[in-house]
Protein backbone atom coordinates (compact mmCIF):
# COMPACT_ATOMS: atom_id res chain seq x y z
CA UNK A 1 0.00 0.00 0.00
CA UNK A 2 1.38 3.47 -0.81
CA UNK A 3 1.93 5.73 2.23
CA UNK A 4 -1.03 7.79 1.38
CA UNK A 5 -3.64 5.40 1.25
CA UNK A 6 -2.14 3.76 3.96
CA UNK A 7 -2.61 7.28 5.77
CA UNK A 8 -6.13 8.33 4.40
CA UNK A 9 -7.66 4.73 6.01
CA UNK A 10 -5.65 5.13 9.07
CA UNK A 11 -7.16 8.85 9.81
CA UNK A 12 -10.63 7.10 9.33
CA UNK A 13 -10.13 4.41 11.65
CA UNK A 14 -12.07 4.37 15.22
CA UNK A 15 -10.13 2.94 18.75
CA UNK A 16 -12.49 2.01 21.26
CA UNK A 17 -12.20 -0.50 24.14
CA UNK A 18 -13.43 -4.23 23.56
CA UNK A 19 -16.92 -5.18 24.48
CA UNK A 20 -18.54 -8.78 25.05
CA UNK A 21 -20.28 -8.70 21.59
CA UNK A 22 -16.90 -7.92 19.48
CA UNK A 23 -15.83 -11.94 20.62
CA UNK A 24 -17.88 -13.67 17.46
CA UNK A 25 -16.41 -11.60 15.06
CA UNK A 26 -12.57 -11.27 16.38
CA UNK A 27 -12.07 -15.12 17.23
CA UNK A 28 -14.29 -15.14 13.17
CA UNK A 29 -11.24 -12.93 11.85
CA UNK A 30 -8.51 -15.11 12.88
CA UNK A 31 -8.44 -18.09 10.67
CA UNK A 32 -7.91 -15.81 7.82
CA UNK A 33 -5.73 -13.28 9.47
CA UNK A 34 -3.13 -15.47 10.82
CA UNK A 35 -2.39 -18.03 7.90
CA UNK A 36 -0.45 -19.89 10.14
CA UNK A 37 -0.39 -24.21 10.28
CA UNK A 38 -2.45 -24.04 13.46
CA UNK A 39 -4.71 -20.87 12.30
CA UNK A 40 -8.09 -22.79 12.49
CA UNK A 41 -7.30 -23.55 16.50
CA UNK A 42 -6.03 -20.64 17.62
CA UNK A 43 -10.02 -18.71 18.02
CA UNK A 44 -9.88 -21.75 20.94
CA UNK A 45 -7.15 -19.13 22.44
CA UNK A 46 -9.61 -16.41 23.06
CA UNK A 47 -12.28 -17.57 24.90
CA UNK A 48 -15.10 -14.97 25.64
CA UNK A 49 -14.15 -13.96 28.70
CA UNK A 50 -11.28 -12.35 28.03
CA UNK A 51 -14.10 -9.95 26.30
CA UNK A 52 -15.49 -9.90 29.65
CA UNK A 53 -12.93 -9.70 32.08
CA UNK A 54 -9.94 -7.05 30.00
CA UNK A 55 -12.18 -5.04 28.02
CA UNK A 56 -10.58 -1.56 29.87
CA UNK A 57 -6.79 -3.04 28.35
CA UNK A 58 -8.25 -4.41 25.00
CA UNK A 59 -9.08 -2.07 22.09
CA UNK A 60 -11.46 -3.09 18.78
CA UNK A 61 -10.24 -0.64 15.43
CA UNK A 62 -13.35 -0.03 13.01
CA UNK A 63 -13.24 1.39 9.86
CA UNK A 64 -14.97 4.23 8.40
CA UNK A 65 -17.55 1.60 7.38
CA UNK A 66 -17.70 0.03 10.79
CA UNK A 67 -16.01 -3.30 9.96
CA UNK A 68 -13.11 -5.03 12.00
CA UNK A 69 -9.97 -3.65 11.12
CA UNK A 70 -7.83 -4.78 14.00
CA UNK A 71 -7.87 -6.01 17.57
CA UNK A 72 -5.25 -6.32 20.47
CA UNK A 73 -5.99 -7.95 23.52
CA UNK A 74 -4.16 -7.60 26.76
CA UNK A 75 -4.12 -7.18 30.59
CA UNK A 76 -2.53 -6.34 33.24
CA UNK A 77 -1.05 -9.51 35.48
CA UNK A 78 -2.32 -10.38 38.87
CA UNK A 79 0.83 -11.75 40.22
CA UNK A 80 3.07 -9.23 38.61
CA UNK A 81 1.39 -5.58 38.77
CA UNK A 82 4.17 -4.59 37.02
CA UNK A 83 3.75 -6.33 34.16
CA UNK A 84 1.75 -5.96 30.85
CA UNK A 85 0.68 -8.76 28.77
CA UNK A 86 -0.34 -8.52 25.46
CA UNK A 87 -2.02 -11.80 24.48
CA UNK A 88 -3.38 -11.40 20.90
CA UNK A 89 -2.74 -8.86 18.70
CA UNK A 90 -4.20 -8.65 14.77
CA UNK A 91 -4.26 -6.29 12.11
CA UNK A 92 -6.57 -6.79 8.98
CA UNK A 93 -4.25 -7.85 6.12
CA UNK A 94 -5.07 -5.01 4.03
CA UNK A 95 -4.73 -2.84 6.81
CA UNK A 96 -0.67 -4.02 7.48
CA UNK A 97 2.25 -2.17 7.03
CA UNK A 98 0.72 1.52 8.07
CA UNK A 99 1.49 1.59 11.57
CA UNK A 100 -1.52 0.28 12.85
CA UNK A 101 -0.52 -2.53 15.05
CA UNK A 102 2.18 0.27 16.41
CA UNK A 103 -0.77 2.40 17.28
CA UNK A 104 -2.50 0.00 19.54
CA UNK A 105 0.54 -1.23 21.32
CA UNK A 106 1.28 2.19 22.23
CA UNK A 107 -2.18 2.62 23.13
CA UNK A 108 -1.60 -0.42 25.72
CA UNK A 109 1.15 0.63 26.93
CA UNK A 110 0.07 3.88 28.40
CA UNK A 111 -3.08 2.22 29.61
CA UNK A 112 -1.05 -0.25 31.30
CA UNK A 113 1.85 2.65 32.55
CA UNK A 114 -0.97 3.62 34.06
CA UNK A 115 -1.64 1.13 35.67
CA UNK A 116 1.88 1.15 37.28
CA UNK A 117 3.23 -1.58 34.46
CA UNK A 118 7.22 -0.84 33.51
CA UNK A 119 7.15 -3.96 31.48
CA UNK A 120 4.98 -5.47 28.52
CA UNK A 121 5.52 -9.26 27.71
CA UNK A 122 4.00 -11.57 24.99
CA UNK A 123 4.29 -14.60 23.08
CA UNK A 124 4.48 -16.31 19.60
CA UNK A 125 5.03 -19.43 17.78
CA UNK A 126 8.70 -19.90 16.20
CA UNK A 127 6.71 -20.00 13.04
CA UNK A 128 5.09 -16.74 13.09
CA UNK A 129 7.78 -14.94 11.70
CA UNK A 130 5.52 -11.86 11.05
CA UNK A 131 4.71 -11.41 14.51
CA UNK A 132 8.80 -11.64 15.30
CA UNK A 133 9.54 -9.27 13.03
CA UNK A 134 7.14 -6.91 14.45
CA UNK A 135 8.17 -6.96 17.91
CA UNK A 136 11.73 -6.73 17.38
CA UNK A 137 10.77 -3.19 15.54
CA UNK A 138 8.70 -2.19 18.40
CA UNK A 139 12.01 -2.45 20.65
CA UNK A 140 11.16 -6.24 22.46
CA UNK A 141 13.89 -8.37 23.47
CA UNK A 142 13.24 -11.83 21.95
CA UNK A 143 13.82 -14.70 24.28
CA UNK A 144 14.40 -18.70 23.58
CA UNK A 145 17.36 -20.89 24.31
CA UNK A 146 17.09 -23.77 21.71
CA UNK A 147 17.12 -23.38 17.52
CA UNK A 148 13.82 -24.61 16.42
CA UNK A 149 14.30 -24.31 12.53
CA UNK A 150 16.49 -21.62 13.07
CA UNK A 151 14.52 -19.59 15.43
CA UNK A 152 15.22 -19.67 18.97
CA UNK A 153 12.82 -20.46 20.76
CA UNK A 154 11.88 -22.18 24.33
CA UNK A 155 11.14 -26.62 23.86
CA UNK A 156 7.84 -27.29 24.96
CA UNK A 157 7.00 -23.94 26.88
CA UNK A 158 3.02 -24.25 26.29
CA UNK A 159 3.54 -28.58 26.65
CA UNK A 160 4.86 -31.44 24.69
CA UNK A 161 5.89 -29.81 21.38
CA UNK A 162 4.48 -26.44 21.88
CA UNK A 163 7.80 -24.34 21.68
CA UNK A 164 7.71 -20.55 22.15
CA UNK A 165 9.16 -17.57 21.38
CA UNK A 166 9.47 -15.02 23.92
CA UNK A 167 8.96 -10.98 23.90
CA UNK A 168 9.53 -8.67 26.95
CA UNK A 169 10.33 -4.74 26.41
CA UNK A 170 10.56 -2.10 29.18
CA UNK A 171 7.47 0.30 28.90
C1 LIG B 1 2.09 -8.63 13.20
C2 LIG B 1 1.01 -7.61 12.79
C3 LIG B 1 0.07 -7.39 13.97
C4 LIG B 1 1.72 -6.28 12.43
O1 LIG B 1 0.71 -5.30 12.13
P1 LIG B 1 1.03 -3.98 11.26
O2 LIG B 1 -0.08 -3.01 11.49
O3 LIG B 1 1.31 -4.36 9.86
O4 LIG B 1 2.38 -3.46 11.93
P2 LIG B 1 2.89 -1.93 11.92
O5 LIG B 1 2.62 -1.37 10.56
O6 LIG B 1 2.34 -1.19 13.09
O7 LIG B 1 4.45 -2.15 12.09
C5 LIG B 1 5.18 -1.67 13.21
C6 LIG B 1 6.65 -1.98 12.97
O8 LIG B 1 6.82 -3.40 12.80
C7 LIG B 1 7.43 -3.69 11.55
N1 LIG B 1 6.78 -4.87 10.96
C8 LIG B 1 5.47 -5.21 11.03
N2 LIG B 1 5.24 -6.35 10.34
C9 LIG B 1 6.45 -6.71 9.83
C10 LIG B 1 6.87 -7.80 9.01
N3 LIG B 1 6.00 -8.74 8.59
N4 LIG B 1 8.18 -7.88 8.67
C11 LIG B 1 9.07 -6.94 9.09
N5 LIG B 1 8.72 -5.89 9.89
C12 LIG B 1 7.43 -5.78 10.24
C13 LIG B 1 7.12 -2.48 10.68
O9 LIG B 1 8.09 -2.33 9.66
C14 LIG B 1 7.16 -1.35 11.67
O10 LIG B 1 8.50 -0.96 11.93
P3 LIG B 1 8.91 0.61 11.88
O11 LIG B 1 7.86 1.34 12.69
O12 LIG B 1 10.27 0.60 12.50
O13 LIG B 1 8.86 0.97 10.44
C15 LIG B 1 0.22 -8.07 11.53
O14 LIG B 1 1.13 -8.50 10.53
C16 LIG B 1 -0.75 -9.23 11.80
O15 LIG B 1 -1.91 -9.01 12.16
N6 LIG B 1 -0.28 -10.50 11.59
C17 LIG B 1 -1.13 -11.67 11.79
C18 LIG B 1 -1.47 -11.86 13.24
C19 LIG B 1 -0.24 -12.06 14.12
O16 LIG B 1 0.68 -12.80 13.78
N7 LIG B 1 -0.22 -11.38 15.31
C20 LIG B 1 0.90 -11.39 16.23
C21 LIG B 1 0.94 -12.59 17.11
S1 LIG B 1 -0.29 -12.59 18.41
Amino acid sequence: MSDESAHERHASLVFRPVTERDHARVVGAIPEWWQTPNSEALPLLLPRLFFQHFSDTSTIVEDGDGRLAAFLVGFRSQSQPEVGYVHFVGVRPDLRGAGLARSLYERFFAQVRALGCRRVDAITGPDNMRSQEFHRAMGFTIGGDTDVDGVLAYLDYDGLGEHRVTFTRVI
